[in-house]
């Protein structure tokens, strides 16, 4: 399979690019083309009550390791992984050098098994593959973007590809080993 497709367009695709012109509104910076993407944004901003949602709070019981799930926060979808062992290893692995955006595994998790981060690609926006089973998780084992083909690892950080950051870990708290607070 080749490093980059376009998902964003064409038959069979509708869904991707719904998603990729939704998700744009996180991508002033790097689109550059803030003002001609404000009326379209605009339109397809969430509703101001979804907004409003300042927190979300998930109920991890259900998900066992190795299993993702995405919940929707302030409009934009969050991962939630819960990492298998060798997952958790290979992200503590890492030596920093290697990484674009330099970050420990430890400064960006409360809990090691646990790996929550804002699942919106930080090239232009896309949502990254590789939270349902049989998605490609690319080169890292985390998340591809096939939008033009960055991978994250295991720790959702970037690792190849032209995505300028890692996937970015939103304000969140344990309020007890089975539920988080995300907000
Ligand atoms: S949006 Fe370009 S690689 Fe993800």
């Amino acid at each position: 399979m080749a490093d980059t497709e376009d998902t964003r367009a064409g038959p069979g695709h509708s869904e991707t690019r719904r998603d990729f012109l939704y998700l744009a509104t996180g991508a002033f910076g790097a689109a550059g083309s803030a003002v001609a993407l404000w009326p379209l944004i605009h339109q397809m901003s969430p509703a101001a009550d979804t907004l409003a949602l300042a927190t979300t709070e998930v109920d991890l019981s259900p998900i066992e390791q190795g299993q993702s799930i995405t919940v929707v926060w302030r409009g934009k979808p969050v991962f939630i992984r819960r990492r298998t062992q060798e997952e958790i290893d290979e992200a503590q692995a890492v030596a920093l050098d290697d990484l674009p955006d330099p970050q420990t595994d430890a400064q960006r998790t409360k809990k090691p098994e646990w790996l929550i981060v804002v699942g919106v690609c930080t090239h232009l926006g896309c949502i990254p593959k590789g939270q349902a089973t049989g998605d490609r998780k690319g080169d890292y084992g985390g998340w591809f973007c096939p939008c033009h083909g960055s991978h994250y690892d295991t720790s959702g950080r970037i690792r190849k590809g032209p995505a300028p950051e890692n996937l970015p870990v939103p304000t969140y708290e344990f309020l007890s080993d089975d539920l988080v607070r995300i907000g």
